[in-house]
């Protein structure tokens, strides 16, 4: 790992290589092979079992941490829709629980762990909401069910049960009969972690494991080796 960092500057190009790697691309893809291949050998049943799961893993899943202005905490995953060296953008509903902690402290913690290899990158940064343009291009590009559940659930708020979930759906449905377009909702769209400081985790033998953070200070990454 510490090669990584000696060819990379900006961490978002490691975070970049480790992002593919995760997804057994890139110069680590040998590794998701090898454990393929092991699980052959525990038998067919494994192999069927178990690969198929390897090969659906959620690689852009992340826990999103906040807090609100008191200083409750909150985490929950979402799906890593956007990476740049300008930040990491994820789509939500702007009334859901996690957008009311934001609107009231605006900073997050990303926290990326990914099993092949055994990695995990935490990223904390300022968070601000994506243009409206930006959420209306990605919202236009999802299945046209997501349009109708997004659109459907008012997200973390108290329903009557699942059956009421169904009823609303049904109301989207009819509205937008006909497969006529379904605008982007005003409290749907997305936001951009930007980050202040990424750490890097790899896990290696005998708990040595390597850690690095990097802290963007004076607008430059400066970087500093963590024990384990
Ligand atoms: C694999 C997975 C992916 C998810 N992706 C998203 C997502 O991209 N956006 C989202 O708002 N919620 C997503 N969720 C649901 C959230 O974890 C959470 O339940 C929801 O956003 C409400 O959180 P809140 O009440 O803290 O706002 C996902 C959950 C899982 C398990």
């Amino acid at each position: 790992m510490f090669d990584d960092f000696k060819k990379n500057s900006h961490p978002h190009a490691i975070f970049e290589q480790w992002y593919l790697e995760s997804q057994g691309k890139g110069s680590s893809s040998h590794i998701l092979d090898k454990v393929k291949s092991r699980l052959r050998f525990l038998g067919k049943q494994a192999f069927t079992q178990i690969v198929p799961s390897l090969d659906r893993m959620n690689y852009n899943a992340v826990v999103l941490a906040t807090a609100s202005l008191s200083g409750i905490p909150a985490s929950r995953v979402v799906l890593l829709k956007g990476h740049s060296e300008k930040g990491y953008v994820f789509y939500t509903n702007y009334n859901s629980s996690k957008a009311q902690h934001l609107n009231e402290n605006p900073v997050a913690s990303l926290n990326f762990f990914w099993a092949y290899p055994t990695r995990q990158v935490r990223i904390f940064g300022e968070v601000k909401k994506v243009s409206r343009k930006t959420s209306q291009e990605y919202w236009a590009s999802r299945p046209r069910g997501s349009q109708e559940g997004a659109m459907a659930s008012e997200q973390s708020h108290e329903i009557q049960g699942y059956d009421s979930l169904k009823e609303q759906l049904k109301e989207v449905q009819e509205k937008y009969k006909g497969g006529r377009p379904i605008p982007c909702p005003q409290n749907w769209g997305g936001y951009i972690v930007k980050p202040k400081s990424y750490e890097f985790w790899q896990a290696m033998p005998d708990r040595l494991h390597q850690r690095v953070l990097f802290e963007l200070i004076n607008k430059k990454w400066v970087k500093k080796y963590l024990a384990p």
